[in-house]
């Protein structure tokens, strides 16, 4: 197996930079006559969503709001598009969205035990885990969004800036829907070890053990693992990759690291042609990847996608709007809709 990017061990130990955050305490027992029931209107359900500012010094945990706004959704992603056109930060936001989905476990029935898309990572215990390395910078992206934003729920947030930017890299439209409720203190996040190594033993096991655990099949591994055709790996976070590449020392947005693709920006179906052909050692292939067209029911798919762009668009949104939505709590529970579109 023929690996481009070098194999340094994952980083065990890394300093974050911890947030604080002073606050006050708002919270409304008014508006606790309006219990929950999905059937009123948007407008009614929107009375209720008073925020909660909450004293924290242990991470991005200022603002919780307790359901999100179908407003303040819509003028966030304004926002982040606005955002993604000075910072190219598309690949670090997809990535952010996916750690803080991927720790769900459906052999847990108790929410938040189970983990998923509820927002958990803007707590610095999570950051700190060894796969999150260099994700406070998307967190430091996104807060000032937030700030403005207080009935966007970080659960929320996240998953609308990672679908947000798949978008608009030249992505397929996912069919998202929002409403997640974000947990509330560091003691509700998962324990470590619950996202993928890129360098286990035995690759392909590894990945069916661990996206299986998240009741995602083989055909939504390697669709998913397809959003490695943005963005780059650095040896200081990962521990994998080139410090920088002929594709990455100039940027955009911060230089260095070892990207997948030549284009790392856009979202295509080259990461599959690429990995197929390992033929640029300045393009990255982690053991996970290569996996894909060594294991022989991974290949059927990693084939189709890298001959078949439109294969892969419409399995990578389903897959993405699934992952998007494990173990969360929506508030409606049917979720809102911004698009006017059908969700998932
Ligand atoms: C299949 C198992 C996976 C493994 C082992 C894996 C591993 C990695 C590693 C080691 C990096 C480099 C991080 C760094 O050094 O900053 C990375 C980056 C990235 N991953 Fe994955 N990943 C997997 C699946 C996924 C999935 C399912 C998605 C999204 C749906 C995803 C999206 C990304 C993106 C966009 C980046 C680039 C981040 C950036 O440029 O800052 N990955 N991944």
């Amino acid at each position: 197996m023929a690996l481009f990017g070098g194999a340094a061990a994952p980083l065990s130990a890394r300093i974050l930079p911890s947030a604080t955050s002073a606050s006050l305490s708002l919270s409304s027992s008014s508006f606790e006559c309006l219990r929950y029931s999905p059937r009123i209107s948007n407008l009614f359900l929107n009375q209720r969503r008073v925020s909660e500012v909450r004293v924290s010094s242990r991470g991005y945990g200022s603002i919780s709001a307790v359901a999100s706004d179908p407003d303040q959704l819509k003028n966030a992603r304004e926002d982040i598009k606005e955002l993604l056109k000075t910072k190219f930060s598309h690949p670090i936001l997809i990535r952010l969205g996916w750690h803080d989905a991927g720790t769900y476990n459906k052999n847990i029935e108790e929410w938040p035990q189970r983990g998923g898309a509820n927002g958990s990572l803007r707590f610095e215990v999570e950051q700190k885990h060894a796969a999150n390395a260099g994700l406070v910078n998307a967190l430091k992206l996104l807060q000032p969004i937030k700030d403005k934003y207080s009935n966007v729920t970080y659960a929320d947030l996240f998953q609308l800036a990672s679908a947000t930017a798949v978008e608009e890299a030249g992505g397929p439209k996912i069919p998202m829907k929002y409403g997640r409720v974000d947990v509330t203190s560091p003691e509700q996040c998962p324990e470590e070890g619950r996202l993928p190594d890129a360098g286990p033993p035995s690759p392909a096991d590894h990945l069916r053990q661990v996206f299986y655990r998240m009741g995602l099949n083989d055909k939504e591994i390697v669709a998913l693992s397809g959003a490695h055709t943005l963005g780059r790996s650095r040896p200081d976070r990962s521990g994998w990759g080139k410090p920088e590449t002929k594709y990455t020392k100039d940027g955009p947005g911060a230089p260095g690291g070892q990207s997948w693709t030549a284009q790392w920006l856009k979202f295509d179906n080259s990461y599959f042609k690429d990995i197929k052909e390992k033929r640029d050692e300045d393009l990255l292939v982690l053991p996970t990847d290569a996996a894909l067209f060594e294991d022989p029911s991974f290949k059927v798919y990693a084939e189709k996608y890298a001959g078949d762009q439109e294969a892969f668009f419409k399995d990578y949104a389903e897959a993405h709007a699934k992952l998007s939505n494990l173990g969360a709590k929506f508030d409606p529970s049917e979720g809102i809709v911004i698009d006017g579109s059908p969700n998932a």
